[in-house]
């Protein structure tokens, strides 16, 4: 038996992870979870990272949220299901802390990077897939919804985090896959597809 894979999605709002990956859990019959909100604890520490009336929560503390969500998501559901022989895809990772709050709000990555480190016992994606969707055709998505937290935080906010996913993605090819997130969501899939297949994933 090949030992179980896990995959995480990145990416900006609205890229087309969410879709992605649930095609691709079904395709290797793995554990489709998600960053934030995959425990009922992360669900409640959701709800507050993404309530527009939250307007005085400091880059540390939705950073340490972010991370203790995490923490539980791999204590419950990552860590067993991996343990079990199961695959797991998850739609988002600590990589969204590292983008969002290092990137975006301007935290230290490196310091990030150690906090979750130790937030999910070093046990990082084997994969990450990048859905990497021009700012336009993201900012055409998101008009089409009521916009939370994240989403509303402004263009240069936004802009940082794009180009935060875009050099963790050039910097280490051996474990990020950049998929452009523009096409029909057959053909998206089948280039994800065809790259696990090279890489010997699927
Ligand atoms: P999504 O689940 O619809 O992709 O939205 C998640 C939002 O939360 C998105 O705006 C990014 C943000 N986020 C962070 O800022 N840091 C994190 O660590 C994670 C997992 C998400």
């Amino acid at each position: 038996m090949t030992s179980p894979h896990y995959i995480a999605f990145e990416g900006a709002e609205a890229c087309g992870k969410s879709t992605q990956a649930a095609l691709l859990a079904t395709r290797m019959d793995a554990v489709l979870t998600r960053e934030t909100g995959g425990t009922a604890v992360g669900a409640r520490l959701r709800a507050i990272l993404h309530d527009n009336s939250v307007t005085n929560l400091t880059p540390r503390a939705e950073a340490l949220m972010t991370a203790a969500d995490r923490a539980q998501h791999l204590a419950e559901v990552v860590g067993p299901a991996l343990d079990g022989g199961r695959n797991v895809v998850s739609d988002r990772s600590l990589y969204s802390t590292l983008a969002y709050q290092g990137y975006g709000r301007e935290l230290d990555v490196e310091e990030l990077t150690i906090i979750n480190d130790w937030a999910i016992n070093a046990r990082w994606p084997e994969t990450v897939i990048f859905l990497d969707t021009p700012d336009a055709l993201i900012a055409e998505r998101l008009q089409e919804r009521d916009l939370d937290r994240f989403e509303a935080a402004g263009e240069a906010f936004h802009r940082r985090v794009i180009e935060g996913f875009r050099t963790m993605a050039s910097s280490n090819t051996e474990r990020w896959i950049t998929v452009d997130g523009r096409g029909a969501i057959d053909d998206v899939e089948a280039t994800i597809v065809a790259a696990l297949t090279e890489r010997g994933v699927l």
